[in-house]
C-alpha cells in the first residue's frame, strides 16, 4: 500500500505499520508531515527504521504533532536528568551519575519499572498525552530483549459486547503515576499512600477524534473508576484489562538499530517495555518526546485549561 511517497507495510491485522520513504536528515515539509500523520492516525503505531535523527531534529519534528511536554516535574521530584534537552524523556537504563548501565536498584531503573505495564503516557496529568515519539540511541545486543509492545485499544473496544459498552460508557478513570509504580514494585513502594496523592480524571471510553473510532482509555495508571462502587470498579478494571491484554490485540515491535523511531498515539494505543536479559547488563538508551494531547478531550474532567503535572524521582 502506498500513501503518496510513503511505503506503508502493515504489521498486524488491525493496527501498526512500518513506513519507509522518509528522509529524516532533511527538513520535513508540512505536506510530508500531513502524509505521515494520516498513517499514524490510521495505524496508531508506526515504526521508521534508521532515521539518523539527532536529538535536535527529533524534537523539531515532534513539534508538528503539538505542544511538547517536558521533564520538569520529575526534576522537581528529585530525578537527575541525563539528557541535554528537557523535552526528551529518558526511557533508557543509563545511570545519569556515571553514564554506565544503571544498577537494578538505581532510581533510573526503579522509575522506569512501571513502563513494563501496559500504559498510555502521562494519563496521570491533568492534560493527557497525545503522541509519543521514541528514538533508540543505544540498543542491547540482539537476542537480549528490549522490544516495545503495543495494544490496540480501538479494536479491543469494538469487540466488547454491547451491554458492557453501555455499562462502561459513563465511567471515569482516576489515573495515578504512584499507583502504577506501586503496582510494578509493591515491596519497594509499600509505604506509599496512593490515595493521598494527586489523580487525574479521564473518561474510560473515549472517541479518537482523528479516526472517529471509540477506544478503551485504560492503563496501568487507573487506580479506580468513578460512577461505580470500589468493588465493582476493581472487578471491571480486572475484566477490561484481561480483555485488552489478549494476544490478538498485541503487537511487539523489535528495535533493530540505533535511530529507529516509533511513533504512537496514546489516545488509541497502549504500550509497554518488555524488558529482557539485557537488564542490568547492557545499555539501552531510549529518548522520547511526549506531545500533549491536542484533542477536545485533552483535559478530561480536570477542568478546561488545567495543566498540572506530577512527577516522581
Ligand atoms: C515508554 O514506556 O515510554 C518506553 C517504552 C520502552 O522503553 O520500550
Amino acid at each position: 500500500m502506498a500513501i503518496q511517497s510513503l511505503q506503508v507495510t502493515p504489521l498486524h491485522p488491525t493496527f501498526g505499520a512500518e513506513v519507509a520513504g522518509v528522509d529524516f536528515t532533511q527538513p520535513i515539509s508540512p505536506e510530508l508531515y500531513a502524509e505521515i500523520r494520516k498513517v499514524v492516525d490510521k495505524y496508531g503505531v508506526v515504526v521508521f527504521r534508521n532515521t539518523q535523527l539527532t536529538d535536535e531534529a527529533h524534537i523539531e519534528f515532534s513539534r508538528y504533532f503539538g505542544d511538547l511536554d517536558d521533564v520538569t516535574p520529575y526534576q522537581q521530584a528529585g530525578r537527575i536528568h541525563r539528557l541535554k534537552y528537557k523535552e526528551l524523556f529518558d526511557a533508557g537504563n543509563i545511570d545519569p551519575k556515571t553514564g554506565d548501565v544503571a544498577a537494578m536498584t538505581d532510581a533510573t531503573v526503579i522509575g522506569n519499572k512501571g513502563n513494563a505495564l501496559f500504559h498510555v503516557d502521562s494519563s496521570f496529568n491533568a492534560r493527557r498525552a497525545g503522541h509519543s515519539l521514541l528514538v533508540a540511541h543505544v540498543l542491547p545486543p540482539p537476542g537480549t530483549g528490549g522490544a516495545t509492545e503495543y495494544g490496540d485499544s480501538r479494536t479491543a473496544y469494538d469487540d466488547l459486547p454491547q451491554d458492557l459498552k453501555d455499562r462502561i460508557e459513563p465511567l471515569v478513570g482516576n489515573h495515578s503515576l504512584f499507583h502504577s509504580r506501586k503496582t510494578a514494585m509493591p515491596e519497594y513502594f509499600k509505604d506509599l499512600d496512593v490515595e493521598s496523592l494527586p489523580m487525574s480524571k479521564h473518561k474510560l471510553v473515549q472517541t479518537h477524534e482523528a479516526s472517529g473510532r471509540k477506544n478503551l482509555y485504560i492503563a496501568s495508571y487507573i487506580h479506580h473508576l468513578d460512577g461505580v462502587s470500589r468493588e465493582e470498579s476493581d472487578e471491571l478494571l480486572a475484566q477490561l484489562r484481561e480483555h485488552i491484554h489478549k494476544p490478538k490485540y498485541r503487537l511487539t515491535i523489535p528495535w533493530e538499530q540505533p535511530t529507529d523511531m516509533i511513533i504512537w498515539d496514546n489516545t488509541c494505543v497502549l504500550h509497554r517495555a518488555t524488558g529482557g536479559s539485557y537488564e542490568g547488563k547492557f545499555p539501552r538508551d531510549m529518548r522520547r518526546t511526549t506531545v500533549k494531547d491536542m484533542s477536545s478531550t485533552r483535559y478530561g474532567l480536570n477542568g478546561e485549561g488545567a495543566d498540572w503535572r506530577v512527577g516522581m524521582p
